[in-house]
């Protein structure tokens, strides 16, 4: 046969475009795109489907040690796995240096985790978290030509926060490789005074997660995070951004010149600080930084989606379980809002959530939808390959059924978690089927790929 895979009869959709055509594929990459291709040795109906560039999460955290006694909920195996039943055909976990080891060896803890065990392909961006000469001078640029070309910095939590002078050094390394730095914005010092204010009142529930970092602490931070950038004069990503005074701080900074990359996530959309405040301490569901705000913050990020403010939509996937020692109802965490571990589970959710309450509700056109779910984050992140239904590029495909109707429910989701902060939720619409490099993974919602079919992928400088 011509092709290895035709995808027959669906609606195709890129970041500008969407049309009618059969997609061809052959060793592994989109060959032809077109009208009547001919035959496929293997094919697929996509009648009534939508077509669409498998998606790229450019914001996940796989484990990733997160404190004494605390594991994460999901591996490389559960995690790609969740993804993939999710619509994705990439991930983007972070790599964590902790504080005292290189960089290098932290990578190879990664890969070694990863390596033979995912479902989808993924690659690494670094948490800078020591950010020592030897790491700045030598390590650091040499992994950026190696194929990491971004990194994150954190403005908050004890052990990985940096100091102005810090941010500003390592920003300093992106300017002299051309990589991308990604800033967390909260500012620890504000957040840790507030904490104190909270603990000398004995208000220790779920809820005060979110009232010990309240708006202020994120704009402020973004407000620095944007000026330190300005400074070094490099662009920067502001991710999980949740509200719309930091929205302002993006499009002010843009106004001057600037070039800032925006990423807002799920739960800055459909969850509220008032789930924060549920029976039992399950509100511990819903803690992660920044927390979720309230009805204008979820317009003003709808907002910021509809106006090109944000580029990226991320799930910032970081998942604990709830019922479990090693979780969020871990022995301290049941005292105190301090010791839940940040982070909620979405990896698999992503894309429904924006695709029922974006495109389905008419908020964002379909083109908008693949621009914000995977075009960007290949362009933004150097995945030169991916995040386009167009010759030439790997077949990575999510065929949808845009009528599907479901509830999120986490008892048919796919991750290593025990609950999703999105139980309940109505969706429409819901990716059915999923190619990864020309091999079908997902067929109507059936697992038929292996674990280790997804790879490793070295990365370029972003084109922005
Ligand atoms: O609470 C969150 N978001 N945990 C994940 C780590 C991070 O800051 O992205
Ligand atoms: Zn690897
Ligand atoms: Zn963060
Ligand atoms: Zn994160």
């Amino acid at each position: 046969a011509p092709f290895d895979l035709v995808i027959r009869g669906g609606t195709v959709a890129t970041a500008s475009d969407v049309f009618a055509a059969d997609v061809g594929v052959r060793a592994g990459r989109i060959v032809q795109i077109g009208e009547r291709l001919e035959r496929g040795a293997q094919e697929i109906d996509a009648a009534g489907r939508l077509v669409l560039p498998g998606g790229i999460d450019s914001h996940v955290h796989l484990s990733q040690p997160s404190g004494e006694g605390i594991v994460m909920a999901d591996d490389f195996e559960s995690g790609t796995r969740s993804a993939l039943f999710g619509g994705n055909t990439t991930v983007l976990p972070f790599c964590l240096q902790e504080r005292g080891q290189s960089l290098r060896e932290a990578l190879t803890g990664y890969h070694a985790l990863a390596e033979g065990n995912c479902y989808t392909d993924h690659s690494f961006h670094l948490i800078v978290s020591d950010p020592s000469p030897s790491v700045l001078g030598q390590e650091l640029p040499a992994l950026v030509a190696d194929g990491y070309t971004s990194f994150k910095v954190f403005m908050t939590y004890e052990g990985l926060r940096l100091n102005d002078g810090q941010i500003l050094e390592t920003m300093d390394v992106a300017r002299r490789t051309g990589a991308l730095v990604m800033v967390h914005c909260e500012n620890e010092d504000a957040i840790r005074y507030l904490i104190g204010r909270h603990e000398a009142d004995g208000d220790l529930a779920p809820r005060a997660h979110a009232t010990t970092r309240p708006i202020v602490v994120e704009r402020e931070a973004t407000h620095r995070a944007l000026s330190l950038a300005e400074v070094v004069d490099v662009p920067v990503v502001i991710v999980h951004v949740s509200n719309g005074p930091a929205i302002d701080e993006i499009r002010a900074a843009r106004a001057r010149g600037r070039k800032v990359i925006g990423e807002t996530c799920p739960q800055y959309l459909v969850l509220t600080a008032a789930d924060l405040d549920g029976m039992d301490w399950e509100g511990a569901k819903f803690v992660c930084s920044p927390p979720p705000r309230d009805k204008a913050s979820q317009d003003a990020c709808w907002n910021g989606l509809e106006t090109g403010v944000f580029d990226l939509f991320s799930s910032d996937h970081c998942p604990f379980r709830y019922d479990d020692p090693a979780g969020k109802l871990n022995p301290k965490g049941r005292t105190s809002f301090r010791h839940i571990p940040n982070g909620i589970p979405g990896v698999e959710t992503r894309l429904p959530i924006l695709f029922s309450e974006g495109v389905m509700k008419g908020r964002i056109d379909l083109a908008r939808f693949v621009a914000l779910t995977a075009t960007n984050h290949a362009k933004v992140y150097g995945l030169t390959a991916k995040g386009r239904i167009a010759v030439g590029m790997d077949a990575d495909i999510a065929i949808w059924d845009p009528e599907a109707r479901r509830t999120i429910r986490h008892a048919d989701l796919h991750d290593g978690a025990d609950y999703s902060p999105y139980e309940g939720l109505e969706i429409r619409g819901w990716p059915t089927t999923v190619v990864l490099g020309g091999k079908v993974m997902v067929r109507e919602g059936e697992l038929v790929g292996q674990k280790g079919d997804g790879r490793y992928r070295a990365r370029t400088l972003a084109s922005l």
